[in-house]
């Protein structure tokens, strides 16, 4: 029988990346609004990655003859600002990377190597995201950028 922490841990995967999926999308049309189309076509493209991300979760959680829990998800992060958008991206990439840590350590101390791989793969993913918003945050000088 599969460890309930580790489908717990793999929902909990589902729910933020569905949520960072709901973010980026919500993100890339308000941007769009904004008449800034390059930064709406990023955003947009964010969010197919943390689909794909998703689906990865899902896939595992099919193997150990479970479906996603429906969990609740985040409540969307906008701004009115750029900087401010890409403060709630970088939060959100970090508690991705925090989740996925904890999860990878936790699988491969059970014996758990195919979770913990996966998690440790979508944490890389994670962590190459937020160090993207840091050079973005970075290149805008943290300054006030409207659209
Ligand atoms: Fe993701
Ligand atoms: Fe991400």
């Amino acid at each position: 029988m599969s460890d309930p922490r580790i489908i717990g841990y793999l929902n909990r995967a589902v729910a933020h990346e569905l949520s960072a999926v709901q973010q980026y999308l919500t993100q890339a049309r308000l941007t769009a609004l904004w008449g800034m189309d390059s930064l709406s076509r990023a955003l947009r493209q964010e969010a197919d990655e943390e689909l794909a991300h998703a689906d990865r979760f899902i896939t595992r959680l099919l193997f150990h003859g479970a479906v996603p829990g429906g969990g609740p998800l985040a409540p969307v992060r906008v701004g009115r600002t750029v900087v401010e958008l890409l403060l709630h991206n970088r939060d959100m990439e970090a508690d991705a990377v925090r989740i996925y840590e904890e999860a990878a350590d936790y699988c491969r101390r059970r014996g758990a190597t195919e979770d913990a791989e996966l998690f440790a793969s979508i944490m890389q993913d994670e962590i190459a995201h937020l160090r993207d918003l840091e050079q973005q945050l970075y290149d805008s000088g943290d300054g006030d950028q409207h659209g």
